[in-house]
Order: C-alpha cells, then sequence, then structure tokens
C-alpha cells in the first residue's frame, strides 16, 4: 500500500501567515503539520509516500527532503494548479501504479493516527474506505449519508448538510478511483471534487465503506483551528527539559524546552514548548503555548499561542492569550506620551485591544 499526501493548494485563509509559505508547514507544538501525516503513515506500515506540490513547493520539498529523517521514501508529484482533489488524484495514477493507497490531506490532523483505519481496509477490502467524524457544522466538509453499514450518499459543502458526518480528509481506494476521477466533471468552482469521485464508485455499485474517529480530528484551514490543534497535540507532551532553566525561573507542568533555550527569571506553567535558541526573560509563559526558535520575549505574558521563529515581544503590558504570531514579528509597547498603538499589520491580520 502506498501514501498519497496532498500539500499543493494556496492557503488564501492563513494569509498574511501563509503568504511566504505554505500552510501544511505551520508549526503545531513546533513541528509542520505536513510532518503528523508522515508519521502517521508510517506508523501504518507506509513507507512509499507522494506528495503533491504546488507552488509552495519549493519549501515543502526543503522541510521533508527525502524522508530519510522518518525511514520513508518520498516521491514529489507537482500539480501545475490546484484544480481540485480529485485532480491530484489522477495525477498521481502513475506513481501509485494500481496499488492501494492512503490519501491524507496535509492539513489534517488525526490525534489515534490510522493504523485501524489501515487494518480496516485490509481485512475487508472494500473499493473504497473513508474516515468521517460527526461534527457540529457539517456545511464546512464534505458530507456523507450511511445506509446498511455503507455509504450511500456524499455531498460537498452542502448548504442543508443531509447529516453530521463530515469527511474527515484521510481515504483508502483501490485502483477504481482511477476510473472514477477520470469521468468525473468539474464544480461550480471549477475542482475535480473527490467527493464527486467517491458518489461515482457508489453510483457504480463499488463497494464505498465508513470508518469513524473515534479520537479529535482537526482541519487546520483556520487560525483559530490552528491553536484549537496546538492546544491538542500539546495536552499529550512529555517533560524533556535540554535547554537552560536559571535558579529564579520555575517550570510547573510538563514542559519541553529545546537545546540552547533558556529560561531567565520566568515562570513556565506547561503544556508547553519552547524551541532552540530562543529566550524567555522575566516573562510567564501560560499553558498550552508553543514558542518556535529563537524567539525573545521579554517582560511580557503568553498563553494558548503559538509564536514562530525569530519573533521578539517585549514589554505587553497585557497578557496575550489565543494568539498566532508569524515569523520575524516584532511586538514592543512604549511608555512615553502620548501613549498610542503604532503597528504595522499585513493584510488580513486581525488584532484584538482591550
Ligand atoms: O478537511 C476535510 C475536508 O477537506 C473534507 O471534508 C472535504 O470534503 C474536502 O474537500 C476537503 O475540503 P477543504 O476545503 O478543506 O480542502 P482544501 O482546499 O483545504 O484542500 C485540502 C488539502 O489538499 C490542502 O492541504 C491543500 C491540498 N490540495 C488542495 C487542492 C484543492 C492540493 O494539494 N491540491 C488541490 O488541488
Amino acid at each position: 500500500m502506498k501514501g498519497l499526501i496532498l500539500s499543493g493548494g494556496k492557503g488564501s485563509r492563513l494569509r498574511p501567515l501563509t503568504h511566504t509559505s505554505a500552510k501544511q508547514l505551520i508549526p503545531v507544538a513546533n513541528k509542520p503539520i505536513l510532518f503528523y501525516a508522515i508519521e502517521s503513515l508510517k506508523e501504518a506500515g507506509i513507507t512509499d509516500i507522494g506528495i503533491i506540490v504546488g507552488e509552495t513547493k519549493t519549501e515543502v520539498m526543503k522541510e521533508v527532503g527525502d524522508g530519510s529523517n522518518w525511514g520513508v521514501n518520498i516521491t514529489y508529484i507537482e500539480q501545475e494548479a490546484p484544480l481540485g482533489l480529485a485532480h491530484a488524484v489522477k495525477i498521481a495514477e502513475n506513481y501509485i501504479c494500481n496499488e492501494p493507497f492512503v490519501m491524507f490531506l496535509g492539513d489534517n490532523l488525526i490525534r489515534e493516527g490510522i493504523k485501524n483505519f489501515v487494518s480496516k481496509f485490509q481485512c475487508n477490502k472494500p473499493n473504497s474506505l473513508i474516515l468521517l467524524s460527526e461534527v457540529d457544522q457539517p456545511q464546512h466538509f464534505g458530507v456523507a449519508v450511511l445506509k446498511n453499514g455503507k455509504i450511500s450518499q456524499l455531498v460537498e459543502k452542502p448548504e442543508v448538510p443531509p447529516s453530521n458526518l463530515a469527511l474527515v480528509g484521510v481515504y483508502i481506494f483501490d485502483k477504481n478511483i482511477f476510473k472514477a476521477v477520470n469521468r468525473i466533471k468539474p464544480s461550480w468552482r471549477n475542482e475535480l471534487e473527490i467527493t464527486d469521485a467517491i458518489q461515482w464508485l457508489v453510483e457504480n455499485g463499488y463497494n464505498v465503506e465508513p470508518h469513524l474517529v473515534s479520537g479529535w480530528w482537526k482541519d487546520t484551514g483556520k487560525p483559530e483551528d490552528i491553536i484549537e490543534a496546538n492546544r491538542l497535540i500539546l495536552e499529550n507532551i512529555n517533560t524533556k527539559i535540554s535547554g537552560y532553566v536559571c535558579d529564579n525561573s520555575s517550570v510547573q507542568g510538563r514542559a519541553i524546552i529545546e537545546k540552547g533555550a533558556r529560561i531567565i527569571n520566568s515562570i513556565i506553567r506547561g503544556p508547553v514548548v519552547i524551541g532552540k535558541d530562543s529566550v524567555i526573560t522575566n516573562s510567564y509563559i501560560g499553558p498550552f503555548s508553543s514558542i518556535s526558535n529563537q524567539v525573545n520575549i521579554i517582560n511580557s505574558e503568553i498563553e494558548c499561542s503559538i509564536v514562530l521563529e525569530k519573533s521578539i515581544i517585549k514589554d505587553i503590558p497585557s497578557r496575550i492569550d489565543q494568539s498566532l504570531v508569524g515569523r520575524k514579528v516584532t511586538i514592543t509597547s512604549s511608555s512615553s506620551k502620548p501613549q498610542t498603538l503604532q503597528l504595522i499589520i499585513g493584510d488580513n491580520s486581525k488584532a484584538t485591544v482591550s
């Protein structure tokens, strides 16, 4: 069995954060989201993995390399434009070469991994096995309807959802999916939809079975989803302190403090991750925060937030909460009068001041 991770497309809903980088490379608990997909496939015994790449291919290839870090073989497949999930399958046909494969959307995180999912496919041998999860707002996802334990209907982001079962973004297909992706037509948004391809399988008598997720699952398409995914991943970390913590600092709860990081006169209240060579001085880093590498935080308080590489946060009078701070960002305050807000903020940013 092979793996196919989709890491093309545009990250428009995450601009400006992904203006210069792929949304799948945004770190959650200091690890790019895409790496979790590679690890899930490896854990399920899949070592031949194709990655669909688009306009951010240089960055994806640089971060992932040939897969040897994980003991897997990575092959990159270029998609000329984000023409849809089924289009990505279509261009991967030569690579997949008639084998069954797991298709994994590169911006999705699944706590329980996919081992049981893969075993169920190998045991039942349906034509397709689809991972589903009950959600509150199914209209934002592909939605499936079940009948007699099989999938009987699928619709992509319906205005009136026929069920609360969302397609999770991890699918297993046998070679018949290639017939389907070659028969369907582009949707209203001009994409070849994988939901339409699966619907084609259903209508043409192929066996499409569901598999329900039991733990949590996150599609990290929006900034608030990334903050929530970060919280969920940090819930399961174990303490590992490789950096320096001075005597006047305290580390409470579970924390990962990486090599070269320095905690000076500060309180770290886990679960927290502090990346390599970051320096935290006279500050409080509260639960569910991920501080990337080479970040400098001075006289400030942060909680439930993600701060990316090489950013500086200094002398901020109120606690920063539920925030996503990009790379090389500087946030400072000025004590001189008049007290004003001075902001240099990119397109589509959001700042709440109280
Ligand atoms: O997250 C689950 C949802 O994912 C499902 O419920 C939907 O049925 C499915 O269509 C998909 O919806 P999204 O709107 O979230 O898909 P998105 O455009 O964000 O693409 C998902 C991933 O696939 C993302 O990492 C980008 C990549 N991609 C996307 C397209 C359209 C490609 O590599 N190539 C593409 O052409």
